[in-house]
């Protein structure tokens, strides 16, 4: 629509109704957040990069059952059976492909030779030409306030450095976002748009289990840290008492820790223990990561799941964006854009007069 503010490049690039992303949360983007979120007019990211291809499929058939709206898939460069989710998103006609660290250049030409659209995420500004040299068609630049594995850059001031370098692409804000003043603020800014994790699985479309949520809902902007000692990247995480635990072990503790762990979820993770020294063994001499961070990265997935998925929320670990602790509703996916559209409008005719 010509001459409106909300209709921005983003838009048409993704062919969503309004410049708003609902972002890749694994155990939580599921078919049933990404249905909500597509039909409510935002484009929408299936996490697929904690899912096996199986897994995937159904949840791009169950997707596909409920709406004809376009959508995304969100995968892992590394994860097992990387080239048949490719070729799902080739066959369904998914229309498009969020990541963090890259896929192989094999992968981004295979893609958008098809006319999927590439739509990173980066968290630090050194990372926006590359990405755009590799082939990304939108870049999501996402600041520390972020959820999830985060980088050291403000939201604003990320935005300000990309922006700056007039890369082409449409950029999109993401990181602390939950409103329609934000909307407005970023659009003002120079962005085409917002990207949100924790808005969105804090809507009652979410699958994410109510004891869970009702945590996220308790929560406080400053009590929401960055942490590496879960898998050795920096991820942001509602302060618990395991992550309270976790933040004060020594690396002997963090041995043990890895170690009980390992015997604890060898059945979940399907390694015995054995493998899993191994495993963490290769891949702490590849890194700067101790034996016991890695041995807690291999445990990291099951944890998270006691929490996102069990609905256990004191004995696993809930990734979350800062802006968790100024969010105390659960609407639906539909009234929250809405909601959020209508409030954009308002701030954006306010300071036009
Ligand atoms: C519970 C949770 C799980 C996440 N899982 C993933 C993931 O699997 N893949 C990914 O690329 N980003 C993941 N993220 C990051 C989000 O996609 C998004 O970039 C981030 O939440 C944006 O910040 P915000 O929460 O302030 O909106 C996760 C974030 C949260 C809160």
């Amino acid at each position: 629509m010509a001459g409106n503010p909300l209709h921005t490049p983003l838009c048409d690039a993704l062919g969503c109704e309004f410049p708003i992303i609902q972002t890749a949360m694994g155990w939580v983007s599921t078919s049933d957040l990404v249905s909500a979120s597509i039909s409510a007019g935002a484009f929408g990211f299936l996490a697929a990069a904690v899912m096996t291809p199986e897994e995937c499929e159904t949840e791009i058939k169950a997707i596909k059952a409920k709406t004809d709206k376009p959508f995304g898939v969100n995968i892992h460069a590394f994860q097992k059976g990387i080239d048949r989710i490719i070729d799902m998103c080739l066959d369904y006609d998914v229309a498009a492909l969020s990541y963090g660290r890259g896929p192989s250049a094999k992968i981004i030409d295979k893609v958008k030779a098809a006319g999927i659209k590439c739509v990173p995420t980066i968290g630090s500004a050194k990372h926006a030409p590359k990405a755009v040299k590799l082939g990304a068609d939108i870049l999501v630049c996402q600041g520390q306030e972020g959820g999830g594995h985060t980088g050291y850059t403000p939201t604003w001031l990320l935005l300000a450095q990309v922006l700056d370098k007039n890369l082409g692409v449409p950029v999109i804000a993401c990181g602390g976002f939950k409103d329609g003043r934000g909307l407005a603020a970023a659009l003002t800014f120079g962005a085409d748009g917002i990207a949100m994790g924790t808005r969105f699985m804090m809507t009652s479309d979410s699958p994410t289990p109510n004891a869970t949520k009702a945590k996220y809902l308790e929560s406080e902007v400053t009590k929401i840290p960055v942490s590496k000692k879960l898998d050795g990247m920096p991820q942001r995480m509602v302060l618990n008492p395991l992550l309270e635990d976790l933040e004060k072990s020594s690396r002997l503790g963090m041995l043990a820790r890895g170690f009980s762990n390992g015997m604890k979820y060898k059945s979940q993770t399907g390694m015995s223990m054995i493998e899993t020294v191994k495993t963490a063994w290769a891949m702490a001499s590849k890194t700067d990561m101790t034996l016991g961070q890695t041995m807690m990265a291999g445990n990291a997935p099951v944890i998270i799941q006691k929490a996102m998925v069990e609905g256990k929320p004191d004995e696993g670990v809930l990734p979350s964006g800062q802006i968790a602790g100024l969010i105390d509703d659960l609407p639906n996916c539909r009234d929250l854009i809405t909601q959020i559209m209508s409030e954009a409008q308002d701030r954006l005719k306010a300071v036009s007069q």
